[in-house]
């Protein structure tokens, strides 16, 4: 719990989200870590870190495999991604686990498998040509690769040496930065539409009881206005006035959606709008530290023409989904706006992105999820049953109600932009 909370507090849902999760004793910076609340894709399988590691290899390919290659990861958790990639690829003396650790499944190619250096480079052109001198491997990535995590929360006693912890983001970045889950956390101001207009509220931290505040600011108007459709004529918000007070949202409340006299429904209208301003400009500024490489960013969100009614605050405790009380004991999360946050990177990595559901994205990173044929039973029953269990570690990252639904955002910078998209 945050130490000064008080009932009758009235702040913006911004400053309150801040103090909630990142001030003294907040829910981020305090207790066990996002890890024993919630579970993010990182916490479902290792088949996860399995297919950022091969991200990472594209990454370091299209970089011609640089002296040193950046993995940074920005709102890292206790490092729990890291942690995995640092076994995995064998950092600071980490011996390199094999598929059959059961940490990291085994692909070959991947240096989490033995295999010769050759295997790292493009295949050799046939012909006349090819007659040149072979050129050198590429050092392994172990001696390369600088992991570095970016928090609020303090650094994990037990994390390895090999894994550097910065409450900033580093400039300069060669390689990959990824920020799986953060975006949703970055504090945002909420709206609610009135006759006059979209104006804030202003949340009570101790209850999570909202009041209409002032009318939102040019700048917020003018996001608004690109990126979050106003309700029609008639939606029902909390009106001009209202009641003024209402307690915040039960996690799993009814949505709303207005509907003609005629009985046809009409296209659902937002009577409130979660501003994602502060999310464009985190996710700028983050672009900006990377010299070349690519800007990943996954989290759940969604797209100008299919904004929540009535937005998608919320609130995780222990397990559970909870009402969005910003007091220090829980999550208050919203979903993030990845259109707007795609073009506010874009302008910063002036490069095509990509933009796709984390399903296709561990696809053609080679986790599949789907079921091994049953013919495979037959011949070769030991196999099957790997297949199977694989295929089961995938299916959660893959399902499209779940975590398969989740947003992957490619921002590359500086290289070729084709290397990057998902198909
Ligand atoms: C939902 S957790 C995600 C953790 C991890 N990436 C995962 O996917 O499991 C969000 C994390 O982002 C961190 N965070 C939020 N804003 C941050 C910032 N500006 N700088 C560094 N860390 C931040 C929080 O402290 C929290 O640990």
């Amino acid at each position: 719990m945050v130490d000064d909370a008080r009932p009758g507090d009235l702040l913006p849902w911004r400053d309150a989200m801040d103090r909630a999760l990142y001030g003294p004793g907040g829910f981020f910076v305090s207790g066990p870590g996002p890890a024993g609340h919630f579970r993010t894709s990182v916490h479902a399988s290792p088949a996860f870190a399995a297919a950022m590691l091969r991200l990472v290899e594209q990454v370091d390919a299209a970089l011609g495999h640089p002296a040193r290659l950046d993995v940074v990861d920005v709102g890292a958790g206790r490092g729990e991604l890291l942690r995995a990639l640092s076994a995995a690829v064998g950092v600071a003396g980490e011996p390199a686990r094999s598929g059959r650790s059961g940490l990291i499944p085994p692909r070959t190619g991947s240096p989490a498998t033995p295999t010769p250096p050759a295997a790292a480079r493009p295949p050799a052109p046939s012909g006349p040509s090819s007659a040149g001198p072979v050129p050198p491997a590429p050092v392994a990535l172990a001696h390369r690769v600088r992991l570095t995590a970016v928090e609020k929360a303090p650094r994990p006693a037990d994390l390895p040496d090999g894994i550097d912890w910065l409450d900033e983001i580093p400039d300069g970045i060669t390689g990959l930065l990824v920020a799986t889950e953060w975006l949703d956390n970055v504090p945002l101001d909420v709206a609610v539409h009135t006759a006059e207009g979209w104006r804030y509220l202003l949340v009570d931290p101790a209850t999570g009881a909202e009041t209409v505040g002032d009318p939102v600011d040019p700048a917020d108007a003018d996001w608004l206005a690109r990126w979050w459709p106003a309700p029609g004529a008639g939606a029902d918000g909390i009106g001009p006035t209202g009641s003024g007070v209402r307690a915040a949202r039960p996690a799993e409340g009814p949505i709303l959606t207005a509907r003609s006299g005629s009985g046809r429904p009409e296209p659902p209208t937002a009577a409130r709008a979660e501003i994602g301003r502060t999310r464009d400009e985190a996710w700028a500024d983050a672009v900006g530290h990377v010299d070349r490489g690519l800007a990943l960013a996954v989290d759940y969100g969604h797209l100008r023409d299919d904004r929540p009614v009535d937005g998608s605050l919320t609130g995780y405790r222990g397990g559970r989904q909870v009402p969005p009380v910003p007091d220090g004991s829980r999550d208050v999360t919203a979903h993030v706006a990845v259109d707007s946050v795609a073009s506010a990177g874009e302008r910063v990595a002036r490069c095509a992105y990509d933009l796709g559901s984390q399903r296709e994205a561990l696809r053609a990173l080679g986790a599949d999820g789907g079921r091994p044929p049953l013919s495979l039973a037959a011949g070769d029953p030991a196999g099957y049953v790997r297949a199977l269990a694989a295929a089961s570690a995938v299916a959660e990252l893959t399902d499209p109600a779940g975590l398969g639904g989740h947003w992957w955002l490619r921002q590359p910078v500086g290289v070729d932009p084709e290397r990057f998209m998902a198909r």
